[in-house]
């Protein structure tokens, strides 16, 4: 069975690409700290063991990789700091949204990528963002922590497609997730996603499942998803 590692596993995109993957057929791998949501997701259907593991702490990481064979790697999990002008951010947000968007991701790949280049097989996979590739006021580091990781991407592929491995870009615009929850109160969040215009996580997860269905000789490497109606020109992402 083809296993796939999937990190921010209990919520939001990553939750969808975990039931929609193992739907598929995949063994999946649900990384994230809720244990709750990981316990919902071993009850769902198909084949997912939940992994409780904060993806910064960099021992736990390598310790829960240490023994697996990893055929699909998603390196999801990210947080938004509180929305604002950069000139009034606080150090600890800034540090804490390098440290899980950018670092933990990096990190990991580097951990798994190695066992990919034995096999000569893989399919690396980042949850990116429009954030990445245009400008919004107010979430300047967030986006500066997609627009690296889409570096990131774009070179790794360089290294890692002579040997067969497979690179992914989701490049996501609006979808509608828990992502705001701890920034936005529920009056702003409903806002955000009135008219039923945001795109939906299995929407996400749908096209990864098609991405991975494609023969290796053919390497997705970047797709974008967005809300088919446009987004207030305020709106965060
Ligand atoms: N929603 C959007 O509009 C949108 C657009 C573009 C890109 N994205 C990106 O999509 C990805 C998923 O976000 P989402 O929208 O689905 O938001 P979400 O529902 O808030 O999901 C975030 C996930 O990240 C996990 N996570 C956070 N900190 C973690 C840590 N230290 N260790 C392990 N897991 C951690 C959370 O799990 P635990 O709390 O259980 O740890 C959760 O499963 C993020 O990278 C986000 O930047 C979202």
């Amino acid at each position: 069975m083809t296993t796939a590692f999937i990190t921010g596993a209990t919520s939001g995109i990553g939750r969808a690409m975990a039931l929609e993957l193992s739907k598929a057929g995949y063994e999946v791998f649900a990384i994230g700290r809720n244990k709750a949501a990981l316990a919902k997701l071993r009850t769902s259907q198909g084949a997912i063991t939940p992994v409780a593991l904060d993806v910064t702490d960099r021992k736990a990481l390598a310790a829960a990789v240490k023994d697996l064979q990893i055929d699909v790697l998603i390196n999801n999990a990210g947080m938004m700091p509180p929305l604002g002008n950069f000139t009034d951010m606080s150090i600890n947000d800034i540090e804490a949204t390098l440290e899980l968007n950018l670092n933990a991701a990096i990190v990991l790949t580097r951990l798994v990528v190695p066992q990919m280049r034995e096999r000569s097989a893989g399919h690396i996979m980042f949850t990116g963002s429009i954030a990445a590739h245009a400008a919004f006021s107010n979430i300047a580091v967030y986006s500066a922590t997609k627009a690296a990781i889409a570096g990131f991407a774009a070179s790794l592929r360089a290294d890692l497609s002579p040997y067969g491995i497979r690179v992914t870009e989701i490049v996501a615009g609006r979808v509608e997730t828990p992502l705001y929850n701890d920034i936005l109160d529920e009056k702003a969040r409903a806002a955000m996603y009135a008219g039923n215009v945001a795109v939906q996580p299995e929407d996400v997860a749908k096209m990864v499942v098609a991405v991975l269905a494609l023969p290796n000789r053919a390497d997705v490497t970047r797709f974008d998803i967005m809300p088919t109606r446009p987004v207030s020109p305020s709106g965060t992402r």
